[in-house]
């Protein structure tokens, strides 16, 4: 399988124009690319960061799983861990937003830093390995303890695809992939500079 190279643009970047262009460089290299919700229906990106758990209804300020799946969208993030600090998102929380996800037919990507975080059921998931030390610090974590994770969290969840994030850049990116075994990458700060994503994608894809 070709490992999934998602982009998660997290708050970037402040304007349309910027947004139009980063995307016009970077839609190309077959990385799932999520930007902020604003952006999603003109650039018709195919990954979002975040869903709310109903499908309609009154619920200010929330986007439901059914118009991003109308919108075109295949892959949304859940429980990231920028979520769970600042939004107190709970594993309850993100249950719901996996259920509703997957009952729309999006390919939810979830994010845990522990195995606890696992939910019971696992099929569809996508699993992404974010250690909280490693989050936009530069201090990727190294090969050989992400690893360790990603056998105990297949050990917990199954044969479900597990990706490695977590100061991923061009450099360290094809490690996670051959030497510690991850199906794909979740990069951040490194999604924002597009030379540096396409190199990401070609070092771990095409190496
Ligand atoms: P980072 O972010 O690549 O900037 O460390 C990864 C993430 O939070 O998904």
């Amino acid at each position: 399988m070709k490992p999934l190279i998602v982009a998660n643009w997290k708050m970037n970047p402040q304007t349309l124009k910027e947004a139009k262009l980063l995307f016009s460089r970077v839609k190309k290299s077959g990385g799932i690319i999520c930007p902020p919700f604003i952006y999603l229906s003109v650039l018709k990106a195919n990954g979002a960061q975040d869903v709310f758990w109903e499908k309609s209804g009154a619920f200010t300020g929330e986007i439901s799983p059914l118009m991003l799946k109308n919108l075109g969208v295949k892959y949304v993030i859940i429980g990231h861990s920028e979520r769970r600090k600042y939004q107190r998102e709970t594993n309850e929380m993100i249950a719901g937003k996996l259920e509703a996800v997957l009952k729309a037919g999006l390919k939810p990507i979830l994010c845990v830093d522990k195995v606890s975080q696992i939910p019971k059921s696992t099929k569809g998931l996508i699993i992404a390995y974010e250690p909280l030390f490693a989050i936009g610090t530069g201090k990727a974590c190294s090969p050989a303890r992400a690893s360790k994770m990603r056998i105990a969290i297949n050990k917990a969840a199954g044969r479900v695809p597990v990706l490695y994030g977590g100061s991923v850049n061009s450099q360290n990116a094809a490690t996670y992939i051959k030497e510690a075994g991850f199906q794909g990458l979740l990069v951040g700060g490194a999604s924002l500079k597009p030379k540096e994503f396409i190199d990401i994608i070609k070092n771990v894809c095409y190496r």
